[in-house]
């Protein structure tokens, strides 16, 4: 007789995948080979990570090279700050890792239409990529308006938490940053307790202490949709030892 599986662990995803309409653009990204320098894996479907374990490699044939200052997004959404971003600072390498595929394929279609060459898009949950990449490799590790999980039997799922911030810390170089921003206070309130008690993490605005807005970070789609409705902003920066 077959025994119900009750070792395995049930993973507690920090993202729902939604579908939602794909345009032509975003479409056209995933199918045409124009495309590929942009993506690192399977654009559609959920993102195969097997193999993707140095992410300094994947620029060793672009300009900028495999050395240069490397910041991973976490959660891009639509990715049009990313992009900005990576506009804004031609000699740093980006990397975007997301599981809504309109956003990949938008994303890559922006990186095409501007003719970037630092920056790649990955397929897939961020937490299994953090896990398979060796410590001590990101200069800069972004995490947006990230889901809030209001509700307390959701909470686990919320990006910011311990264990998974663990993962980050390990991953980032020695002075290298993790910055995050939300529009929910009580998400707000949370990222900093967890934050300030990490051990190699350290606030740079002080214990408890929010940060302003960098000016290198825009504007996202969804920081405007919480501004227009009288949601407040709030950023964290931390730097590990
Ligand atoms: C609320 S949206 C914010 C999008 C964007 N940063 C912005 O501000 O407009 C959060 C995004 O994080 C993505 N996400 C959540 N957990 C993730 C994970 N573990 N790996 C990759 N993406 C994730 C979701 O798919 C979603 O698109």
């Amino acid at each position: 007789m077959n025994q119900p599986d009750i070792l395995q662990p049930r993973v507690i995803n920090t993202f729902m995948k939604r579908k939602t309409h794909m345009n032509k653009n975003a479409e056209l990204a995933l199918s045409d080979p124009i495309f590929a320098p942009y993506l690192v894996n399977n654009g559609t479907g959920m993102g195969n990570l097997e193999g993707i374990n140095d992410l300094r490699a994947l620029f060793q044939d672009t300009p900028n090279g495999g050395d240069a200052p490397l910041t991973l997004e976490i959660g891009f959404g639509l990715g049009d700050s990313l992009i900005e971003m990576a506009t804004n600072d031609k000699d740093r390498n980006f990397i975007g890792i997301e599981v809504h595929e309109p956003g990949i394929g938008k994303a890559a279609f922006m990186a095409h239409e501007k003719n970037l060459t630092n920056i790649k898009i990955i397929n897939g949950d961020a937490i299994t990529l953090l896990s398979q990449l060796p410590s001590n490799h990101i200069d800069r590790i972004q995490l947006y308006f990230p889901d809030p999980w209001q509700k307390k039997r959701h909470h686990k799922r919320r990006f910011v938490s311990p264990e998974r911030m663990a993962l980050v810390t390990r991953v980032l170089k020695s002075g290298g940053w993790f910055h995050t921003a939300t529009d929910w206070e009580h998400y707000a309130f949370w990222m900093v307790e967890v934050l300030d008690e990490m051990p190699n993490l350290h606030n740079q605005a002080g214990r408890g202490n929010f940060t302003d807005r960098p000016n290198f970070r825009p504007l996202t789609k969804f920081e405007r949709r919480g501004i227009d409705r009288g949601h407040g902003v709030w950023d964290l920066i931390y730097v590990k030892d």
